[in-house]
């Protein structure tokens, strides 16, 4: 996955450079630059006195001693004053100085720690949007890995109003389980059941069905038709989207999974390389499922390519069943990629966030 986010000890990732979040000194401090010079020993330092510094937004290279990596890159990053001072342009140069100096060494990993998000009073939230949208911006021309480690989970926190957003939805998809169950204890699997439960389920919370309703999604509705086989009057195609959609699915019926993706990407008129990157995708597993025809990868990179091409459910549950797979309410993982989809929202970072901040593993290769 060329860019990932993990939580841990960047002393302790085993790359070609990780980075560290210096002061102008280069001579050492508290937080992840303390860290990294009591695991690298005292040659670092030693090293770090011949560079006669750096300055903000710049970034310097040294071995890396007793660490798991090649090299150190110091960077210097920004001092948040409330956003008046050029911070975030420092802040951005700390991430492409440092990317680039990886670069012209050779390196095809790195770690960097979240800069000037601890001592130095950067906003975590801005500081992780700052990162990430550098971070993409560099990998949408340059193959390498990139590793943001956050040391603590409030560091790569989502936004409260989006975490309670998505636990919500998260409950009443169980809420709506649990109902589904109880029906089937006293209905059986009958049609009329599964007909009559969505206006049970309207009276008691929206769900995820009901939200569709209220939304007056009725596509989304008839698209999340597959998952619980309402009878045919629920799923008539409403608009010529929808009999689009309809025909693509019937198009899709006998293609294998890398048959259906090639398809999908030519019909958006996307390239490979924008297919692969949006997803998040290493350019050799890409090059992988295009040369196998009956290649079946894990559900996070399918489910990665889903994103990338921003498929609505229906078009993801197609492709996922290529590979054997589907989306069920009863697992988390599956509810918050089913929230952002659903929402029209698919950008695989934000995503990868809020399956972070779950506890859940994060989407692409
Ligand atoms: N691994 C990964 N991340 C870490 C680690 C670690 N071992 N230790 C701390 N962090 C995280 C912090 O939680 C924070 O999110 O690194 C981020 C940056 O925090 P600081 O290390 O305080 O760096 P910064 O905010 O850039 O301030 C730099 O602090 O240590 C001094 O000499 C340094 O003066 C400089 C200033």
């Amino acid at each position: 996955m060329p860019f990932s986010l993990i939580r841990g000890d960047i002393t302790k990732t085993a790359c070609d450079a990780i980075v560290n979040a210096a002061n102008p000194s280069l001579l050492g401090g508290g937080g992840v630059d303390g860290a990294i010079h009591r695991a690298a020993g005292p040659e670092l330092l030693a090293e770090c006195r011949t560079l006669g510094g750096c300055d903000t937004g710049d970034a310097k290279a040294t071995k890396g001693y007793s660490l798991p990596c090649k090299y150190v890159i110091h960077t210097v990053g920004p001092v948040w004053q409330g956003g008046g001072s050029g911070e975030h342009d420092l802040l951005v140069s700390c991430y492409t100085r440092s990317l680039e100096l990886a670069d012209s060494l050779g390196c095809k990993s790195i770690a960097f720690p979240l800069i000037s998000a601890g001592a130095y009073g950067y906003p975590k939230e801005e500081a992780i949007s700052t990162a990430a949208d550098t971070i993409r911006a560099f990998l949408a021309s340059h193959d390498m890995e990139v590793t943001l480690v956050v040391f603590d989970r409030t560091s790569a926190a989502i936004s409260r109003t989006l975490y309670n957003s998505i636990a919500e939805y998260i409950d009443d998809a169980y809420a709506d389980a649990r109902d589904d169950s109880a029906r089937r204890r006293l209905f059986g699997n009958t049609m009329s059941g599964a007909v009559s439960a969505p206006a049970a389920k309207e009276s008691r919370s929206p769900g995820f069905f009901g939200r569709m309703k209220k939304a007056g999604r009725s596509k989304d509705t008839a698209e999340a038709v597959p998952m619980l086989s309402f009878p045919a009057a629920e799923t008539a195609c409403e608009t010529q989207e929808d009999k689009d959609s309809l025909e693509s699915l019937i198009a899709a019926r006998d293609e294998s999974f890398s048959q259906s993706l090639l398809r999908l990407i030519d019909e958006r008129g996307l390239t490979d390389v924008q297919t692969y990157r949006k997803a998040n995708i290493d350019r050799k597993l890409f090059s992988k499922i295009r040369t196998d025809v009956s290649y079946r990868p894990k559900k996070e990179t399918a489910l990665a390519f889903a994103i990338a091409l921003e498929l609505t459910l229906p078009e993801t549950l197609s492709l996922l069943a290529k590979a054997g797979y589907t989306l069920s309410d009863s697992l988390k993982f599956d509810l918050i990629v089913k929230y952002f989809i659903s929402r029209g929202s698919y950008d695989i970072f934000e995503i990868n966030r809020a399956l972070f901040a779950f506890d859940q593993t994060l989407i692409g290769c």
